[in-house]
């Protein structure tokens, strides 16, 4: 059962349906699911068929996705399901839009996964203009959040997700559970119309430090779900302290949000190496002679 204290949405980072209903079952609820090219090339059904050495063609691997997300969201018709697009570094904005206005006729409760990129933004502009629901992901710094909540400016809450990547920054030795603290910071005395969701969560030490902050979703992989209800799903509060060990400090930046979003300093390099990563992983899972 959801905890009476517990404000934060919480969703699961992943993309078979299998572990979908054991999280539900055992937790008693879920708010939404996400996920990625990097994930749905780690679904079984997908894993069996590469191994088989039937790829899919580049417009089966679409249908795939689309069945998987139909599953998903049959099975949280109440929540949110997050459809990521492909993108390589090249990806145009028309690509995105193309593929965006299709994952929203897949099902009723997508929001659709863009880089935070330049392209990525200037399509989630366009996205949130017609009314639709974007989680701007692998964001990696403060000017990415800025950059996102002035291009989304006007849309409303509930429509943008920012989903930074704790983990990630963690495995360059930064302490990514400081981002959090410092987009909820920045964006405390906003319009709240964008959401900040923690990815890329590793630990219970990210999960429950998340909780404590306030972000408003978590994404967690199952593993750490199941381990968080056998703990009784704790919700801690201004008091808990997290052991960052020997991650260095990422310093507050005093922003404003109020600039075109053009202005702001949106590249990252773990933002371009994130891109390269889920468009190989896509692309694995394809036959490019098909
Ligand atoms: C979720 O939206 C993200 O894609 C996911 O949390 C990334 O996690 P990873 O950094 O462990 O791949």
């Amino acid at each position: 059962m959801r905890p009476e204290n517990l404000k934060t949405r919480i969703f699961l980072d992943g993309a078979d349906p299998e572990e979908t209903r054991q999280v539900i079952k055992t937790l008693g609820f879920l708010d939404g699911q996400t996920t990625n090219p990097s994930l749905l090339a780690k679904n079984p059904e997908a894993e069996t068929h590469k191994v088989a050495g039937n790829k899919f063609s580049s417009v089966a691997i679409y249908d795939f996705y689309k069945t998987l997300c139909q599953e998903l969201s049959e099975l949280l018709p109440e929540g949110s399901i997050s459809i990521e697009v492909y993108a390589d570094a090249t990806t145009s904005v028309a690509a995105m839009l193309e593929q965006s206005r299709a994952f929203d006729t897949w099902i009723s409760n997508a929001h659709i996964k863009l880089p935070t990129t330049a392209a990525g933004l200037e399509a989630a502009s366009i996205l949130t203009g017609e009314g639709r629901r974007v989680n701007m992901t692998l964001v990696f710094s403060q000017a990415q959040a800025a950059a996102v909540y002035a291009a989304t400016k006007g849309a409303r809450r509930g429509s943008v997700f920012l989903s930074p990547f704790v983990g990630r920054l963690d495995d360059r030795g930064e302490n990514g559970m400081d981002l959090i603290k410092n987009i909820l910071k920045m964006y405390a005395a906003s319009d709240t119309h964008v959401e900040v969701l923690t990815a890329s969560v590793r630990s219970m030490g990210h999960f429950l430090c998340a909780l404590a902050m306030g972000s408003d979703i978590i994404t967690a992989p199952a593993k750490i779900l199941l381990a968080w209800a056998a703990l009784g799903c704790p919700v801690p509060g201004a008091e808990y302290v997290y052991e960052s060990g020997s991650f260095a400090p990422i310093p507050y930046e005093p922003l404003t949000l109020d600039a075109p979003w053009q202005s702001y300093a949106i590249g990252h390099p773990l933002t371009d190496s994130g891109i390269a990563k889920f468009a190989s992983d896509w692309n694995s899972l394809i036959d490019m002679g098909a």
